[in-house]
């Protein structure tokens, strides 16, 4: 694996493997690699002649009192389990290399729905920060496909849209969510959750899982089942930020005859925040 830090240096690479007519794709992650990033490599590997993982940790998508100082930053880790992965680049620009003239002046992609709801809501300005930076690596590697994950439902829509309405030449491959044994949704943030934590956050999954079978079986009052999954995650101490039976195209709450649901969940952990999501197919 041949690691790049400048764009340039990137771009010229990859030039080469154009020009020989290898298809591109690209993983963009933050670092902190686990086997769901792992396996976002495996499914680009699958469909790609070449496969780029960029690290990046994106001050841009991280609001004033977030994590961005904290956020687990594990380079040499994260560049091992990428050679055992098999995948061919890594791009792994400075903060100076992304946002030369800073980020107060940085032009932005801003996509105007989708953006204010759900984890947008509590974290104001996240997707403009998400667009922004997803487009540039657009840009730098402009590859053929690149891989996300529905672990992000929402940064998902999100990008999903904007490449609609950019017209951006790659196509997007979206990776099922990889779960521990127990289902807590892999995530670099689960270093957070702390031991007396660990075994109560899986009330998220389970909640979702409820609601989830509650709508199969033909319930369709979704603000009584957000409520009451509130209720219970907050019985076992964990303020919730939000838990949402949604559209899973528009991400507006969900109307009594969609067919196509996703129920969505956000809580707040001692020291991390904690998102999930189930989909939901029903036959009208
Ligand atoms: P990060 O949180 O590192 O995630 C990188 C990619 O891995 C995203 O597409 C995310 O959805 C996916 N992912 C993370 N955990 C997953 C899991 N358990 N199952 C499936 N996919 C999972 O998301 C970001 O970084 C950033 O916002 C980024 C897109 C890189 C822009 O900065």
């Amino acid at each position: 694996m041949q690691t790049y830090h400048t764009i340039q240096g990137m771009r010229r690479e990859l030039l080469l493997n154009r020009r020989e007519g290898l298809k591109i794709g690209l993983v963009a992650t933050m670092g902190n690699l686990h086997a769901g990033h792992i396996e976002l490599i495996n499914l680009a590997k699958q469909t790609n002649d070449i496969v780029v993982c960029s690290i990046f940790v994106n001050e841009l998508q991280f609001g004033l009192n977030e994590d961005w100082d904290r956020y687990p930053r594990t380079f040499s880790a994260d560049c091992e389990k990428l050679l055992a992965s098999g995948c061919d680049y890594l791009f792994c620009p400075d903060d100076l290399e992304m946002y030369p003239n800073g980020l107060a002046t940085q032009s932005k992609v801003i996509c105007p729905v989708m953006t204010n709801t759900l984890c947008g809501a509590s974290r104001p300005g996240h997707f403009e920060g998400v667009t922004t930076v997803v487009s540039k690596l657009f840009n730098i590697i402009q590859p053929d496909e690149s891989v996300f994950g529905l672990k992000d439902y929402q940064q998902l829509a999100v990008i999903r849209r904007m490449v609609e309405d950019l017209c951006l030449p790659v196509k997007l491959i979206a990776a099922p969510i990889y779960r521990e044994p127990d289902g807590l949704a892999m995530s670099s943030r689960n270093v957070f959750i702390t031991e007396q934590e660990r075994s109560k956050v899986t009330i998220l999954k389970s909640c979702l899982d409820a609601i989830a079978a509650e709508i199969l079986s033909g319930k369709t009052q979704y603000p009584k089942l957000e409520q009451e999954a509130i209720k219970k995650i907050e019985t076992l101490g964990f303020r919730v930020d939000y838990i949402a039976i949604c559209n899973s195209r528009s991400l507006e709450p969900a109307a009594e005859d969609d067919s196509e649901l996703v129920v969505l969940g956000a809580i707040f952990t001692e020291a991390a925040r904690i998102i999930d999501n189930v989909a939901i197919m029903r036959e009208n």
